[in-house]
């Protein structure tokens, strides 16, 4: 059984590995590869992060607990909204290299770097709050059997299950 702790860390090392293999598929120019990849990232967020949000709200209206320094939940929906603006430009930049010419793809695939980079970055400093900050306070709060559910549904993925 997952702690709400780890059960966000396995969803976050999904995220990290569609992202790499998006990037792998860059480097050997294979837009409809990292396309899809990147499509597949953007499925995994949404879905993580819907359930967070409920998670969030649930904590909100049935605990009067002050959110610690770092983790107010405004935040957290904030730092979710700039993932999805950041995934965003990035589709955007996935398309554009797959109408440039495979003898231009490179020098345009590195121009476009940053904005793959981005979301990494975006997604390892929020990871590093939620896993340090929010989900420690969290599991202070809310009830064991309400933090045991959502820790199965956000370390659940069906298509990575094995049975
Ligand atoms: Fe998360
Ligand atoms: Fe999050």
């Amino acid at each position: 059984m997952h702690t709400l702790v780890t059960a966000n860390q396995i969803a976050h090392a999904r995220f990290i590995a569609a992202l790499e293999r998006a990037l792998v598929s860059l480097t050997e120019l294979d837009t409809e590869r990292a396309r899809d990849a990147w499509n597949e990232l953007g499925t995994l967020l949404a879905a993580h992060q819907l359930i967070e949000e409920e998670l969030l709200a649930h904590a909100v209206a049935y605990s009067d607990a002050t959110s610690p320094r770092g983790g107010a939940p405004s935040l957290i929906l904030a730092e979710h909204r700039r993932l999805d603006h950041a995934h965003g430009i990035a589709a955007v930049k996935i398309a554009v290299l797959d109408r440039t010419p495979i003898t231009e793809r490179r020098l345009a695939t590195v121009r476009a770097l940053d904005d793959f980079l981005r979301l990494r970055h975006l997604l390892e400093h929020h990871g590093a709050r939620e896993d340090q900050i929010v989900y420690p306070h969290l599991m202070s709060i809310v009830a064991p059997d309400v933090a045991a559910g959502f820790a199965a549904r956000l370390a659940d993925d069906k298509r990575f299950s094995r049975s």
